[in-house]
């Protein structure tokens, strides 16, 4: 039987991390795991509770009782937290400001990080992160870091605000983006960063049929020769 192996992509804000892992679970018939949706539902856990993240006695009581969790169904992925489908809520910009200051705690990173291991060490899996590649799994079987420009990132990401119905100016999402990767990147414990053994591939002038299509051919050739 074929190994049924841990895909890692990886990548700043909005580079089509999340269509590009559904679209190859899809094709694979893997399972796909957000991480990102993780550290959201913590944001937004800590923004109900109004939990000062300097607080660290807070923070760790918080976690403590943090109750998340991820129903993994091939391409789909729904976050409960304390049993409630928190999907659509986690992603408005104040919970992405919100989830990039909160994941820079070692605590909650530690939480989070023995999670994604635990869902994802038996293989047939492809997680979509900042730190898959780096630090949740440095041994996954193949690594992809997608980039694109800031332009054409924060099109997207505005685009796709679009469709949601949820109105904010182009300027706004760039600021956004260009603020969350600063902070995403500086930060101490497993920051954004390409692996040294990760395959690059920018982005910028394909459309999502041929990213889709571009990962794919990559991921298959790496598949030929493991
Ligand atoms: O979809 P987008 O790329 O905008 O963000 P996301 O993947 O949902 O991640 C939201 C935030 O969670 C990021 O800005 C990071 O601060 C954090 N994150 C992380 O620290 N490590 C990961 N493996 C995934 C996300």
């Amino acid at each position: 039987m074929e190994k049924r192996l841990i895909i890692a992509i990886d990548g700043p804000a909005a580079s089509g991390k999340s269509t590009t892992a559904r679209r190859l679970a899809q094709k694979l018939g893997y399972v796909y795991l957000d991480t990102g949706a993780m550290y959201r539902a913590c944001a937004l856990k800590a923004k109900q509770t109004g939990l000062a993240l300097g607080d660290e006695e807070a923070v760790r009581a918080m976690l403590d009782k943090l109750d998340i969790e991820i129903k993994l169904d091939g391409e789909e992925n729904v976050i409960l937290l304390d049993g409630k489908d928190v999907s659509g809520a986690i992603r408005t910009n104040d919970i992405s400001r919100l989830s990039s200051d909160i994941s820079a705690l070692p605590a909650v990173r530690y939480k989070m990080v023995e999670l994604q291991r635990r869902l994802g060490s038996r293989g047939g899996v492809i997680l979509d992160g900042r730190d898959i590649g780096t630090f949740v799994f440095p041994d996954a079987d193949i690594k992809i870091f997608l980039t694109a420009t800031d332009e054409i990132r924060a099109r997207r990401r505005w685009l796709e605000l679009k469709h949601k119905g949820v109105h904010a100016s182009l300027d706004n999402v760039s600021e956004e983006l260009r603020e969350r990767d600063k902070n995403d990147s500086a930060r101490e414990l497993a920051p954004l960063a390409k692996a040294a053994d990760a395959i690059e591939v920018d982005t910028s002038a394909m459309n999502v049929e041929e990213q889709a299509e571009a990962i794919y051919g990559i991921v298959k050739a790496r598949m030929a020769g493991i």
